[in-house]
């Protein structure tokens, strides 16, 4: 028997519908949308289909939408493609300098001195597809602010009133973490960022397709998805780009995706993840709510059984509906789900070499150590039952009561990141 699956924020299976819109772009339909002829004349309307299904899930324009090989790629170009203009100037500047002697020194000196001004604001629980191009850029002299937040995952506010007092390029911060699942008030943080004259990205990887958002709603100018979170194929995704905005492409080449993203479209995941958007339009908000309520039987289950032995990771309403961090005090979140085959899901701890490393996203938030080292994330889905539900807080509750222990001296180290 297959397992039950509860780890839909770490991936979605891809869903039969969109598997049917995609088939025909493996097999008949295999040409280049940039092609003149028939062939590629339906792969172009083919991609400029998503492109629609996408900008109205997110009720956006079409060309403010950018495909990219994911979530990752797409954080990578909305923080690197605003910072790198504004670091080294244009590409095509760039380009016609080299070989001129006075002109690349004046560049040096622009490295070197421009960075210094330039400054970014992130927070602290963000996923690395968004920290470590901001550590690549500090590395580069930007200097980038690293917001604190509270003990349910929000980011602190007047860190970021604070922060802005400083002029600001760029704003990133997530929507919804993946690991508690906690919703950053973005629309606020957009509002602060935008008096002072800094322009918002936003990470939504995993809150596209789980709770309407929009980008008028949001107020941002950047928005992240990443395909395989809402059950379009992994290595799909998009970066919306507000209309005006210039980036610099961080795949240079031909002039693909209005020359903000260079390469052949990947027509077939284009597809899929637009067939995905039109899923996710049609089912939302009556799926929010399907996850809503499994999520909380499942909160209720282990509560009922295990009273104070576990503890919520994450705030208790502003949170996806589908997301379930539960501390198992006195165990360790790896041997509790290695005693649960039946069962797959994540853990928000890290067992390495007889350490026990808390994740970074838990140790951030301040959650007590008794807690973090037993914390499990669940999260649900579209294809997750009531029955499976019942029989996952059974065995959670079975295995707990087996593997828990006084808290011991175990180690416990920072680290491990979650996808
Ligand atoms: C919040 C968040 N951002 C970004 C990503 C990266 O997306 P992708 O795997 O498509 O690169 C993930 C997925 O792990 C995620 O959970």
């Amino acid at each position: 028997m297959k397992p039950i699956y509860l780890d839909y924020n770490a991936t979605t299976p891809v869903a039969p519908a969109v598997v049917e819109a995609m088939l025909p772009f493996l097999r008949e339909e295999f040409g280049n949308p940039s092609s003149a002829h028939r062939y590629g004349q339906t792969a172009h309307h083919a991609v400029e289909q998503a492109r629609r299904q996408v900008a109205d899930l997110l009720g956006a324009q079409p060309q403010e939408i950018v495909f990219t090989s994911g979530g990752s790629e797409a954080s990578n170009l909305a923080i690197k493609g605003i910072v790198f203009p504004l670091l080294f100037g244009a590409t095509q500047v760039s380009c016609g300098l080299a070989g001129n002697r006075f002109l690349a020194a004046w560049q040096r000196w622009w490295r070197r001195l421009r960075p210094r001004k330039l400054h970014i604001i992130t927070s602290a629980i963000e996923h690395p597809a968004t920290l470590r191009p901001c550590a690549f850029l500090q590395s580069l002299g930007v200097r980038v602010s690293v917001l604190p937040v509270d003990r349910l995952g929000l980011v602190d506010l007047d860190a970021l009133r604070r922060a802005l007092r400083q002029p600001t390029a760029l704003v990133t911060i997530m929507h919804a973490n993946n690991e508690v699942g906690t919703l950053q008030p973005i629309r606020e943080i957009a509002r602060l960022a935008h008096e002072h004259g800094a322009l918002v990205h936003t990470d939504a990887a995993q809150s596209v397709g789980k709770i309407a958002c929009t980008v008028r709603e949001l107020d941002v100018d950047l928005l992240s998805v990443a395909g395989h979170k809402l059950y379009a194929p992994k290595g799909i995704g998009v970066l919306y780009v507000r209309e005006g905005l210039t980036l610099e492409p961080q795949i240079h080449g031909a002039g693909h995706e209005r020359g903000r993203r260079a390469g052949t479209e990947n027509v077939t995941c284009i597809v899929g993840l637009g067939a995905a958007c039109a899923l996710a339009q049609r089912d939302l908000p009556a799926l929010s709510e399907k996850l809503r309520r499994l999520r909380d039987r499942l909160w209720q289950r282990l509560r009922n059984a295990l009273g104070d032995a576990v503890v919520l990771h994450g705030h208790p309403d502003q949170r996806l509906p589908n997301t379930l961090n539960v501390g198992f005090v006195g165990c360790v979140g790896a041997e509790l789900l290695q005693a649960v085959p039946q069962l797959a899901a994540s853990t928000g701890s890290a067992c390495h070499e007889g350490e026990i490393r808390i994740s970074p996203v838990l140790q951030a938030m301040g959650v007590s150590q008794a807690s973090a080292r037993g914390a499990v994330r669940l999260s649900v889905g579209r294809f997750t039952s009531e029955e499976e539900i019942d029989q996952a807080a059974e065995a959670l509750v079975q295995a707990a009561k087996a593997v828990a222990r006084p808290a011991s001296a175990i180690a416990v180290v920072p680290a491990a990141e979650k996808p």
